[in-house]
């Protein structure tokens, strides 16, 4: 479907494609008009705010707070209930299929997971993880990000800066990997076990920033977390290589795959069937509790109490991230 153009080419450099299979991750200029860039994100400003008052029903909600719904994610963001005319031009002028394709050197790719991330104006610090268990097959692959099946891609219309990735040479099976090669993923376990997220000695990873107008690609295999100071209002994408098994479906303006839900036709009534959450808010008990610990962290206090234990069986790179979440949290 999608073959390396000339404007893929023109956007990654052969460099950038070394650099993308031996770091995980590169940043691209997209080169589009600020002042279009900056019209595509009023109109997904506009989104989010008709998305609450219309209660769109495909959506997430992770800290919901006392007097202000706290919209973490819309799903389906491509759907003609939600998406505005402006997102779609910009997916035809930004062809990211074809820059996913020449990035992996693929024939075609298909959009797996679409979500647009909608938090509003608090301080946000996901878990470390990462999307896809490494086995031992994908490590012999010489740890190479292009020899992934799957790509995941951020696209920022305005400035955010805070997504963390780990170094490789830190990551599992990197020549100084904070993962004990023999525990069977045994320490990644106990982090995610840990009731607040963990902090990490920040020589261990790179923080990402972008600009309006700014692609990021990234191997999903790698140990990542989500992170934000301030609001946020981004897409995040998942890109495979096409399957011929899988069922497969097109948006007239994107130049690539998506699933069937993700058609911006989909009958939206129809979400349990796909998998999609409809979270609804969260109950004035656990906001009123979020509000609070957010201006005095008296539950992560809590946490850190509870999992004090294994906090400190960590490896001395790693501590449990106290103040996350909350007003007080780290750049
Ligand atoms: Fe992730």
């Amino acid at each position: 479907m999608v073959q390396a153009s000339k404007y893929a080419k023109s956007l990654i450099s052969s460099e950038m494609i070394e650099l993308f299979d031996h770091r995980g991750w590169i940043k691209i200029d997209l080169g589009l008009d600020s002042f279009f860039v900056r019209s595509v994100f009023d109109d997904m400003q506009q989104a989010r705010k008709s998305a609450i008052s219309n209660n769109y029903p495909a959506r997430r909600v992770y800290y919901d707070h006392l007097l202000n719904f706290n919209l973490a994610a819309i799903e389906l963001p491509y759907n003609t209930r939600i998406c505005p005319q402006s997102v779609m031009e910009f997916f035809k002028v930004a062809r990211i299929g074809s820059l996913v394709c020449h990035l992996m050197g693929w024939e075609s790719t298909v959009n797996t997971l679409a979500r647009l991330f909608t938090m509003g104006d608090y301080n946000y610090r996901g878990s470390w993880h990462r999307d896809y268990q490494i086995n031992d097959k994908e490590a012999l692959a010489g740890h190479s990000s292009r020899s992934r099946r799957s790509v995941q891609a951020g696209i920022f219309f305005d400035h955010q800066e805070g997504f963390r990735i780990l170094k490789k040479e830190y990551d599992r099976f990197g020549p100084h990997s904070i993962f004990d090669p023999c525990d069977n993923g045994q320490l990644e376990r106990d982090i995610s076990s840990i009731r607040l997220p963990v902090a990490l000695d920040a020589s261990l990873y790179d923080v990402i920033s972008a600009s309006p107008g700014t692609l990021i690609l990234f191997d999903p295999y790698i140990y990542h977390q989500g992170s934000c100071n301030g609001s946020r209002l981004d897409f995040h994408l998942r890109f495979e290589n096409v399957m011929a098994e899988k069922q497969l479906s097109r948006n007239s303006s994107q130049d690539f795959y998506v699933l069937p839900h993700l058609s911006s036709d989909f009958d939206i009534s129809d979400l349990k069937s796909v998998g999609i959450p409809m979270s609804p808010r969260q109950n004035l008990l656990r906001r009123l509790a979020n509000t609070t610990n957010y201006y005095l962290p008296i539950f992560n206090f809590a946490h850190y109490l509870k999992s004090r234990r294994k906090i400190s069986a960590l490896p001395r790179a790693i501590t449990a991230d106290s103040f996350s979440n909350t007003v007080f949290q780290a750049r």
